[in-house]
């Protein structure tokens, strides 16, 4: 049982593989590709997640999902998130992940939306312990990498993560990352950390809590209660300074638009790299709105940003916004 005081600077290891912090940037479907997660790691993460990856489409070679296999050298330490229902299928995209350079595998036992649960996958997973229990048993057997697994509290209303959780360990599971809401809950509420905590308690493998860490009170408290690690989603958003702020130990602070912007065509150039230009300008257009919540941008900027090309006119458009404003 791990009740060590820990803190977020501190190294800690999944298995043999050394993650130099407690800080994770959490998988997000749509948004954390290859560029999402090299900027986290210029902010200093210690472990990144892809987005969830289909087990099925890496089967049928499906070249989207294929895509989502390429990792780079400079992004490491990496954990791919696979999500799948079928054991055999599961364990051969974990051995895909394996050989295209994945340091370690996770599963996703969370998503609650319906197009993933209606496939057994995802949080549908949580209400069959036999089938979530084969299926990491089969993916642990097929690769020599570490298997960590991503669930809610529960797949329902009830939270049943507990004994599911110590069924996983005992199945070769090297860490559980808990967002703590049932399924249920979708994203409404709170995340309910006491979840988190008592789970930690209760096992011997690292526990990443996930949900709501919105500052280094929050982060604290966690590690300070048990919890192995923090990983942030949605805060991060358009404010990957987070990162960097809660390994200094300070507040989050505010960025002037000229750090913005810099930062912006930074994360562009990798997306161009990782999309080609076309897709990268309207997969930067998700972005406008997170990137520029404390400059306050006016209705016309917005709709102006959802049809522009690329970050050149981007930048145009918000510094013309800016100065008239
Ligand atoms: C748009 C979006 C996409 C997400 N995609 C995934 C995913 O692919 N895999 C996963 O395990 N969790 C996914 N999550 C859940 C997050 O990883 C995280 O657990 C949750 O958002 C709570 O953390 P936060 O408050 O720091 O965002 C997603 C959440 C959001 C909002």
């Amino acid at each position: 049982m791990t009740h060590i005081t820990s803190h977020i600077r501190e190294p800690f290891n999944i298995r043999a593989v050394r993650l130099s912090n407690r800080l994770v940037q959490a998988p997000l479907a749509g948004i954390s590709g290859r560029a999402f997660r090299l900027q986290a790691r210029r902010y200093g993460v210690g472990l990144t997640v892809t987005e969830m990856v289909s087990s099925y489409g890496v089967r049928y070679h499906n070249a989207r999902t294929l895509e989502m296999l390429e990792l780079v050298e400079r992004e490491h330490p990496v954990a791919v998130q696979l999500f799948g229902s079928d054991p055999e299928v599961m364990a051969q995209a974990a051995r895909a992940a394996e050989s295209a350079g994945a340091d370690i595998i996770d599963v996703n036992m969370g998503c609650p939306v319906r197009k993933v649960i209606k496939t057994g996958a995802g949080a549908a997973l949580m209400r069959d312990e036999g089938l979530a229990v084969r299926i990491v048993a089969a993916m642990v057997d097929a690769v020599g990498i570490p298997v960590t697994i991503k669930m809610r509290s529960g797949p329902g209303r009830l939270v049943t993560a507990f004994s599911l959780a110590m069924l996983l360990q005992d199945a070769g599971a090297a860490a559980i990352c808990i967002h703590p809401r049932t399924g249920a809950q979708m994203w409404k509420g709170k995340a309910d950390h006491t979840v988190s905590v008592k789970l930690a308690a209760a096992l011997d493998i690292p526990v990443i809590a996930s949900g709501d860490i919105n500052g280094s009170v929050d982060a604290r408290r966690l590690l300070e209660s048990g919890c192995t690690a923090i990983m942030i989603g949605r805060p991060a958003l358009g404010d990957p300074w987070l990162f960097s702020d809660l390994l200094a130990g300070e507040e989050p602070g505010c960025r002037s638009l000229d750090e913005v912007l810099a930062e912006v065509g930074l994360f562009y150039g990798d997306i161009v790299d990782e999309m080609g230009e076309e897709r990268a300008e309207r997969h930067l257009r998700k972005f406008y709105g997170w990137y520029l919540r404390r400059f306050r941008p006016t209705t016309q900027l917005r709709a102006a940003l959802l049809h522009s090309h690329g970050f050149k006119e981007a930048e145009r458009l918000i510094r013309q916004a800016m100065m008239q404003g």
